[in-house]
C-alpha cells in the first residue's frame, strides 16, 4: 500500500487514451454549459486536435440531441467504443437510453457510471476531451475533481445574479478540490439588434466583475443568437454548420487560446 492511499489522499487518474481532460461547467443550469462543451470540442477539431466529448451529465444527456446520435454504442464485453460524429468521439449515457427514459439513479450508481467512462471506453489518442457537467455541486463534480486528472475548467455563466450566485459556489468548489480554473465565460452576455445595438438583456458585466472577485481569468462573451439554438436542435452545432458565421469565430477564438494553454 502507498502512502498516498494510507492518508486517503486520493489518486486522480488520467482518463485512458487521452492527453488532457477539460471540464465545462457551472454550478447553474440552463445557462449554456452543453451548447458551449459541444461548440468548443468541434472548434478545437477544427484547429487540428483530436477531440473527444463526454457527457457526464447522468440524469439529462444532451449530446444524443445537440449531436444528432441515435445508434448504441459498441461493447467487446470490457469497454465501450465512442461513437464517431463530426470526427469527434462521443460517449453519454443517452446512448444507451431511449431519449424519454428518466435515470432515476442514487448518487452511487452515477458515480459507477462515471467511472464506466473514464475507465472503460476505448477513447483513441485524445488531445482534449471536454467533459460536459451536469448543473450542480453534486456527485459527478465531485467524483471528477477527486478521481481523475482534470487539467482545467471552463466556467460558463450568464450574467443575471441568480446564476452567478451559483456560479460562485462552483469556483468555490473547484478551488477547495484544488481543480485548475482555466477562466468563465459570460455566454448569452447580449442580444445585438439589427440596429447594431447590444441590449444587456440579462444585465451586464456580471461574469466579469465574478471573475475579478475571484481573481480568475475572463474569457470573453458570447452573444445570444437564434441561431446557435437553432443547429443545437437540429443536432449540428453551429462551428461545425456555419464556420464562418460571427458566433463560430467566437468558439474558434476560445480553441485557439485553450490549444495554446496546452498543446
Ligand atoms: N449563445 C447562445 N445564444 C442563444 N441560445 C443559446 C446560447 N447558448 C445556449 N443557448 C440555448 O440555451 C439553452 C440551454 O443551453 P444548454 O442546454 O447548453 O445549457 P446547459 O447549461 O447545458 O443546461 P443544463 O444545466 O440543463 O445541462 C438551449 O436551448 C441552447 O440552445
Ligand atoms: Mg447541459
Amino acid at each position: 500500500m502507498n502512502t498516498k492511499t494510507q492518508t486517503k489522499t486520493f489518486e486522480k487518474k488520467p482518463i485512458q487514451g487521452t492527453k488532457f481532460t477539460i471540464a465545462i461547467s457551472s454550478a447553474k443550469g440552463g445557462v449554456g454549459k452543453s451548447t458551449f462543451a459541444t461548440n468548443i470540442a468541434l472548434a478545437l477539431k477544427k484547429i487540428g486536435c483530436k477531440v473527444g466529448i463526454l457527457d457526464a451529465d447522468i440524469y439529462g444527456p444532451s449530446l444524443p440531441r445537440l449531436f444528432s446520435i441515435n445508434e448504441k454504442p459498441k461493447s467487446d464485453g470490457k469497454t465501450l467504443t465512442p461513437i464517431d460524429k463530426y470526427d469527434i468521439q462521443c460517449m453519454s449515457i443517452g446512448f444507451l437510453t431511449d431519449e424519454q427514459t428518466p435515470m432515476i439513479w442514487r448518487g452511487p450508481m452515477v458515480t459507477s457510471a462515471i467511472k464506466t467512462f473514464t475507465q472503460k471506453v476505448s477513447w483513441n489518442n485524445l488531445d482534449f476531451i471536454i467533459v460536459d457537467m451536469p448543473p450542480g455541486t453534486g456527485d459527478t463534480q465531485l467524483t471528477f475533481s477527486q478521481e481523475i486528472k482534470m487539467d482545467g475548467v471552463i466556467i460558463v455563466s450568464t450574467p443575471q445574479e441568480l446564476a452567478l450566485q451559483d456560479v460562485k459556489r462552483g469556483i468555490k468548489m473547484f478551488d477547495k478540490l484544488g481543480v485548475k480554473i482555466i477562466g468563465l465565460i459570460d455566454n448569452m452576455s447580449h442580444f445585438l439588434g439589427d440596429d447594431a445595438k447590444k441590449y444587456h438583456i440579462f444585465g451586464e458585466g456580471g461574469v466579469k466583475r465574478t471573475a475579478e472577485e475571484f481573481k480568475k481569468e475572463f474569457l470573453g462573451e458570447i452573444p445570444i443568437n437564434s441561431e446557435v439554438g437553432k443547429q443545437g436542435d437540429l443536432g449540428m452545432p453551429i462551428v461545425e454548420n456555419n464556420p464562418d458565421h460571427e458566433i463560430s469565430k467566437i468558439y474558434l477564438n476560445f480553441a485557439e487560446k485553450i490549444k495554446s494553454l496546452y498543446l
